[in-house]
């Protein structure tokens, strides 16, 4: 890290006499970037930089980032050095007053957001059918399956290290460290850190008591020290993690590609230090219209192989090359999980502004999902969806939702993560006018800040409906959490929301339900307010006044990017979502090139 920092400073030294004007003129671009003009300036003043070369960029971005204090100067150039060669494509390659780079400016910077998607209609290969198959309970005892994500072990975490630190995540020997720490690390974790080991072993053994039929495992599995993280840590994670989840649950597991950390700033193999930017980035997810190697299948490869002992031969293959995404039936039963990979909808993906040519389904994942459900309705089976980012927030939501609609009596379930809160959002068929006439669908996300926790569903065998959904967690409050964590029943949302709209015993938590909870939500502050703590298990919970409780049940209603009530802050593109949103938060997510950009401006301005 250390040497970075000199290498930084020395590369600044050298070209000083060049680098100085492009300095200035980043600088007060940066100062006066309040809204979207101001921030196509700066993409503008960017663009000569990006030009001579993405060392030029790297060395100015970090330098100016260290300068302003914007990060620990660690920070700063490891996760410039990720991104700096992906964005310095984008500026390359695109007009930087044009529409592309404004959906830059509202990922960079929360600036020049437009609500309105790019009008795309989806093809689907039949109509609707004129019968659908009607699945119907015989009302036999449901199945368990459990919902986990967003584990992020830190395999360097150090137990007795310093757990109050400046830097993203706390509790490892960094080279900085405090040589006596203020706030020494327990060995079970910290709200600073990511999860120890140990942790993530207390989680699994407690899954497997619980004697699941299967689990679905909806991503995010690498540390977020993602300035330091490099290709071969995050293999190593990965496959680590899926032979811990082999060795300890004897159910199988249906996993879903996540995003830690390659969608954003893991440093390759062959440029682990500064100075060598030259190798074709291998950060996030390239698109396969990018112009560059195919840089994301050596996580594909590691999953593929990993996963065929869960998933089998064929679906193992679609993650090979459908990008990660794969449809699976669960053995002896017609219901199919689909795992789709949501990276190429997130909007840090810095890949998806590499062009002016609008791509409404890049890597085909949205005519993958058509494929496949079309084929499910005809054997007539029943899908779950299962993916790391809800869709929610995501510029394909509007196209999502339209194959969402074609197939709603096929899809029974949809699992999401990555917001690490426990939320949902709801589907309708007319956005208009949402009742729980009209909603269709209902997506389940499952936490992980706060106090650790997992989700056990219980199913209907015939309709492969939710009967129940409830949360197991540990409070990391407890005088025991450090000695030996205890999960144990939070609360089961049959139990406690059921009396609240009335529903009857052999209902299942249907997407009407959902809706009603939300106008029980609406009218009674109470049971909102107890939702609100319930989000974190009630660790870190985040007061929720009336226009944020308005927002907050406004999203769980918008399943697509259209009808959410986010309104970003200019500037502060990451400190925008507040933790009620389910659509994309990333209070929880490490630090990355756009929060050095908001850090940025918010410094100068
Ligand atoms: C870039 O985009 C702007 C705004 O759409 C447009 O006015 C301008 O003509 C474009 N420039 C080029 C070179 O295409
Ligand atoms: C963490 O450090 C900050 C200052 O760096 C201090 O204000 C805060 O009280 C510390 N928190 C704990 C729990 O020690
Ligand atoms: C990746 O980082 C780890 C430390 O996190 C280091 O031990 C290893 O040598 C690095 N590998 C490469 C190829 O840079
Ligand atoms: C990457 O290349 C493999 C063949 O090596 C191909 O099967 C796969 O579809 C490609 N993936 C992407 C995302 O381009
Ligand atoms: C959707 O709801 C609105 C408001 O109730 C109504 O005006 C409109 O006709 C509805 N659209 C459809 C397609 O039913
Ligand atoms: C939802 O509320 C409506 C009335 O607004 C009621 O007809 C319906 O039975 C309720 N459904 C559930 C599942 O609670
Ligand atoms: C809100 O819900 C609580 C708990 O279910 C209940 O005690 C209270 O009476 C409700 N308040 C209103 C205004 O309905
Ligand atoms: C967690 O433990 C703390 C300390 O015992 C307690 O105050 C808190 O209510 C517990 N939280 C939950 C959700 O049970
Ligand atoms: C939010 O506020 C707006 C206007 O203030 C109102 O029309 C809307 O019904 C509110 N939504 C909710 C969910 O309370």
């Amino acid at each position: 890290m250390l040497l970075c920092l000199a290498l930084a400073a020395q590369a600044l030294l050298v070209s000083a006499a060049v680098a100085a004007d492009s300095t200035t003129v980043i600088r007060s671009a940066l100062q006066n970037t309040v809204d979207c003009p101001s921030c196509l300036g700066l993409l503008t003043s960017l663009k000569p930089v990006a030009q001579s070369g993405n060392d030029a960029l790297i060395t100015q971005l970090t330098g100016l980032c260290i300068q302003l204090g914007a990060a620990d100067p660690d920070v700063c150039a490891g996760v410039v050095e990720g991104a700096g060669p992906v964005l310095g494509q984008a500026l390359r390659q695109i007009n930087t007053t044009g529409s592309t780079a404004e959906r830059l400016c509202d990922a960079l910077m929360g600036v020049c957001v437009s609500k309105t998607p790019t009008a795309f209609t989806v093809k689907f290969p039949k109509p609707a059918p004129a019968h659908p198959k009607i699945f119907k309970s015989r009302g036999r005892a449901p199945f368990r399956v459990v919902h986990l994500s967003d584990v992020h072990i830190d395999r360097q975490y150090t137990p007795g290290s310093e757990a109050n630190c400046t830097k993203p995540i706390c509790c490892r020997d960094f080279a900085d460290s405090p040589t006596v720490p203020t706030l020494p690390a327990g060995p079970n974790g910290n709200s600073h850190c990511d999860s120890p080991v140990p942790l993530a072993d207390s989680m699994l053994a407690a899954i497997e008591r619980l004697k699941p039929t299967f689990s679905i495992f909806t991503g995010d599995v690498a540390e977020r020290a993602v300035w330091l993280v490099n290709q071969s840590d995050v293999y190593a994670d990965l496959h680590d993690f899926n032979a811990e989840m082999a060795s300890k649950l004897s159910a199988p597991i249906f996993p879903s590609i996540g995003l830690r950390c390659f969608p954003f700033f893991c440093r390759s193999l062959t440029s682990s230090m500064i100075g060598n930017h030259d190798t074709s980035p291998v950060n996030l997810f390239a698109r396969t219209t990018s112009n560059t190697v195919n840089n994301s299948q050596w996580v594909f490869d590691i999953q593929s192989s990993d996963w065929e002992r869960w998933i089998k031969g064929s679906a193992a293959s679609q993650v090979d090359h459908h990008s990660g995404s794969y449809s699976a039936l669960v053995s002896g039963t017609n219901l199919r999980i689909m795992a789709v990979n949501t990276q190429y909808w997130y909007k840090q993906n810095f890949w998806l502004y590499d062009s002016d040519v609008q791509r409404p389904d890049p890597n085909g994942i949205i005519s993958f999902m058509v494929d496949q459900l079309q084929a499910a309705e005809d054997a007539g089976e029943r899908m779950w969806i299962i993916g790391h980012i809800p869709i929610g927030g995501g510029d394909l939501s509007n196209y999502y939702n339209q194959v969402l609609q074609r197939y709603k009596n096929t899809i029974a379930g949809q699992f999401f993560g990555h917001t690490h809160g426990d939320q949902f959002q709801i589907a309708y068929s007319n956005y208009s006018d949402q009742t729980a006439h009209t909603a269709v669908s209902a997506a389940l996300i499952v936490g992980a800040c706060g106090n650790p926790a997992f989700k056990v569903y219980d199913i209907d065998p015939d309709t492969f409906e939710v009967m129940d959904s409830s949360v197991f967690f540990t409070n990391a409050s407890d005088a025991h959490f450090q000695v030996n964590p205890q999960w144990s029943l939070y609360y089961s949302a049959r139990e406690t929301y059921g009396p609240l709209v009335g529903l009857s015993p052999r209902e299942p938590l249907s997407p009407a339900f959902w809706h009603n909870l939300t106008e029980v939500f609406q009218t009674n502050d109470t049971e909102f307010q107890t939702y609100n703590a319930r989000i974190s298990r009630g660790g870190a919970v985040s007061a929720c006044d009336a226009t944020c409780k308005n927002t907050t049940i406004c999203d769980l209603r918008a399943f697509r990017s259209e009808n959410n009530c986010d309104t970003p802050t200019p500037g502060l593109s990451l400190r925008r979502r507040t933790r009620g949103d389910s659509h994309g938060s990333d209070a929880c997510e490490g630090t990355g090139i756009a929060q050095i950009f908001s850090n940025m401006v918010s410094v100068l301005g």
